[in-house]
């Protein structure tokens, strides 16, 4: 990754919130849905006796500025997360929001990461792992993979292109509409699309299946699509 991904976000820093708000439609149902499609025994472990448990490592990768933390720290309050992020603006953002709440903040690139096998049981993430070229995308699920402990899933929603590339620019057309119904307008729109010419690498799903396979993920399924905004789980 260029330093100009980390000079956007770093730039965003407090305006981040209500820029993604507008920018990506149903940004919250995907975000809840994402949770819905965990497996159960995640759920259930949290249920039982904590005294009893080890808490849940988690690791979430791109937190933004914590919108999807909260969601985490909501469903699973005794977890150990760790977020990571490249932008120090946003971990900063993150750390004013949830301070000792959150485990451990990691200021890193995803492709500069290294944890011990088996360090967490759940790796999740939203709209970041596509500032990953496929065969970054592919180091990280391999990665991930040994991360997890066994049977523990990699859950992840973000924008992927379409099969098609009549598919891909109508999905874009949808997006400007429902962009500009949220409140945004075409100069916020020209530096987002900007963005995203220079440091977004769109794949398709079938590509993201095809990925996940070679990293040695199985079960690998797509639970939630709405235009550009698919979201994965593997285990
Ligand atoms: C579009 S934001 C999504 C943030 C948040 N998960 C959300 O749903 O609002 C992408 C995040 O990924 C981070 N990011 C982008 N590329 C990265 C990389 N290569 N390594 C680490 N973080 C990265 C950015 O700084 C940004 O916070």
């Amino acid at each position: 990754m260029s330093t100009s991904t980390e000079d956007f976000f770093n730039e965003l820093g407090d305006q981040y919130d209500q820029v993604i708000r507008r920018c990506v439609p149903q940004y919250a149902e995907m975000l809840e849905s994402m949770m819905d499609y965990l497996p159960p025994k995640l759920l259930t472990r949290i249920a039982r006796d904590q005294a009893s448990v080890p808490a849940l490592k988690i690791l979430e990768l791109g937190s933004g500025s914590g919108n999807l933390s909260s969601i985490i720290l909501d469903r699973f309050p005794e977890s150990k997360l760790t977020v990571v992020d490249s932008s120090e603006k946003l971990i900063a953002v993150v750390k004013s929001r949830f301070g000792k709440r959150i485990h451990h903040y990691q200021k890193t690139l995803f492709q500069d990461l290294d944890f011990k096998d088996n360090s967490f049981d759940l790796i999740i993430s939203s709209i970041s792992i596509h500032h990953l070229n496929d065969d970054e995308k592919l180091q990280l699920f391999k990665n991930s993979r040994q991360w997890l402990t066994p049977n523990s899933p990699l859950a992840f929603c973000d924008q992927f292109r379409g099969e098609t590339d009549a598919i891909y620019q109508k999905h874009l057309k949808n997006w400007k509409t429902s962009s500009f119904e949220l409140g945004s307008n075409e100069a916020e729109w020209e530096a987002w699309m900007e963005h995203q010419e220079a440091h977004d690498f769109h794949s398709t799903i079938r590509t993201h299946f095809d990925l996940l396979e070679k990293a040695g993920f199985q079960s690998i399924d797509c639970t939630r699509r709405y235009l550009l905004w698919t979201t994965m789980i593997a285990m």
